[in-house]
């Protein structure tokens, strides 16, 4: 795992996508980018951007898989996660709509939906790269703490504390959903590299149990500990609690550019 501290949120934002850019070009032919909702990548997301206009970066052809979606909103919903990467990712790296793929919360058939899901990002040769946040109680996707390690796309119900932190985005808490589709722990693993951001104090005990604490469903993002190609770029507040801080910086102050972003 590879830990970078910075000192602004608009900076991590900056060194992952530097991350995202490098395995995307690296990979020689359209990437397949694994995409979060959540405010956490959205510096990320910007900078992106911003090289796609440069001309730095070429995702033309590139598709993308979100991570999750709320059951029983529609696509159309402002709140829908199909609204919110069409917002943040689509339209701002110019990947053509009709690649980028979200769970379909709003199925008849939601097991099928997932299993579909599943088949899909197999079809497209599996992740590249996966953008993920963490949410306060340690969760990736929408996998929530006691999710199996190896679990695969399917329907969770979200847990009070996530439907609080959501509320913010809802007229009022009742009306934050209470199911959605993720992605599996075992998904997120399947791909080839990870770029975990977060930003804040509020996520400090969870980057701490992501990267220092022991690997166990309670923390589900801990399970990135036993991937070998994790970045985790966090800002200053995010890594007020890990333990080995001080040696995470000078560790990565003194690796030549070369071995940054350790295959
Ligand atoms: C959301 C999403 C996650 C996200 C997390 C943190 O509910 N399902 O993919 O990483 O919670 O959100 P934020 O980045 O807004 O703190």
């Amino acid at each position: 795992m590879e830990i970078v501290i910075c000192p602004t949120a608009e900076d991590a934002g900056e060194v992952a996508a530097a991350r995202v850019a490098q395995v995307a070009t690296q990979k020689g032919g359209p990437a397949v980018l694994g995409v979060a909702t959540g405010s956490s990548p959205l510096a990320l997301y910007r900078s992106l951007a911003a090289r796609v206009q440069r001309g730095d970066l070429d995702l033309s052809g590139a598709s993308a898989f979100a991570l999750d979606e709320y059951v029983g909103l529609p696509a159309s919903d402002p709140q829908s996660y199909a609204s919110i990467i069409n917002e943040t990712v689509t339209v701002p790296l110019g990947l053509d709509p009709a690649r980028v793929h979200v769970p379909q919360g709003s199925a008849q058939d939601l097991r099928q939906a997932c299993e579909d899901y599943e088949a899909a990002i197999k079809a497209a040769g599996g992740v590249d790269v996966q953008i993920l946040g963490i949410g306060s109680n340690g969760h990736i996707g929408f996998n929530e703490p006691t999710s199996s390690l190896a679990s695969r796309t399917r329907i969770k119900t979200l847990n009070e504390q996530t439907r609080r932190d959501n509320a913010r985005f809802f007229p009022t808490l009742d009306d934050v959903p209470r199911h959605c589709l993720t992605q599996g722990l075992g998904t997120i693993m399947d791909a080839r590299a990870v770029v975990l951001v977060a930003q804040g104090e509020g996520k400090a005990d969870a980057v701490a149990g992501l990267i220092e604490g022991p690997v166990s469903a309670m923390c589900p993002g801990s399970v990135l500990q036993l991937h070998r190609t994790v970045t985790v770029v966090i800002d200053e507040a995010a890594a007020s609690t890990l333990t080995l801080r001080d040696y995470y910086a000078h560790t990565y102050a003194h690796k030549p550019a070369w071995q940054r972003f350790a295959d």
